[in-house]
């Protein structure tokens, strides 16, 4: 993969978390979301911010897993910050599992979201289960694509500011947000496994 492109990922990422940091553990609950939201967030504060703070772990450590050069000069680092971003998959996972059951916009939303987080689960699971069998260029791509779905946290942001500026209205957007956000990052990143690039 091109190298500006890497480099966007990067600082994409890094900079969604830094946002989720900074709303999650600074303000007020909900505050940044719509206010139906925002109810939701208070009656299950447990799983909003087990999901949040375990999710932005992953979304801001996986770039630095792809780096050939870290991965080849500092391989214990990698296996450290590969189980931590396992780890931190699982809760998220089961944590977003959760919220996605309560999540504005109705059945369209929970499905969505639902499945983004049993997908995730299940490619952190063969990216997992191929390393300890020591298959690779497997454990590659599975990360390719599990990586992917992580990355629908900043697609998703995109995607609000899209849905904001269009002036369609938020209620009608956001449904279809919960499958936009990841499956485009999911065909993308099974072109580049196809590819057999990086
Ligand atoms: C990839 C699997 C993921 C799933 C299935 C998922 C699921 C969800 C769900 C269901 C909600 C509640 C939405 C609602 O109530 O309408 C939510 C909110 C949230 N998620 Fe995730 N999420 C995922 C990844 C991430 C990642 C990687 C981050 C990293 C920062 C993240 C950060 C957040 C934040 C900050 C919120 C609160 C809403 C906001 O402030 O915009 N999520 N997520």
């Amino acid at each position: 993969m091109n190298k500006i492109l890497k480099l966007l990922i990067l600082i994409s990422a890094l900079f969604v978390s830094v946002y989720a940091i900074f709303v999650y553990g600074f303000l007020e609950l909900g505050i940044a979301v719509h206010p139906m939201m925002k109810v939701s967030f208070k009656a299950h504060p447990i799983g909003i911010y087990l999901h949040v703070f375990s999710s932005l772990i992953a979304l801001a450590t996986g770039p630095f897993q792809f780096n050939e050069k870290l991965r080849n000069n500092k391989i214990h680092l990698h296996r450290l910050v590969g189980k931590i971003y396992l780890i931190c998959i699982l809760i998220g996972g089961l944590s977003g599992f959760y919220m996605a059951l309560f999540s504005f916009g109705g059945m369209i939303s929970h499905l969505g979201f639902g499945l983004l987080a049993v997908l995730w689960i299940f490619t952190g699971y063969k990216a997992y289960s191929s390393i300890i069998r020591k298959m690779v260029q497997v454990h590659y791509n599975w990360m390719v694509i599990n990586y992917a779905l992580t990355f629908a946290a900043v697609t998703l942001r995109i995607g609000l500011g899209l849905g904001f500026a269009s002036g369609i209205p938020f209620e009608v957007f956001y449904p279809n947000l919960a499958w936009l956000c990841w499956i485009p990052n999911l065909i993308v990143a099974l072109m580049i496994v196809r590819k057999g690039g990086d």
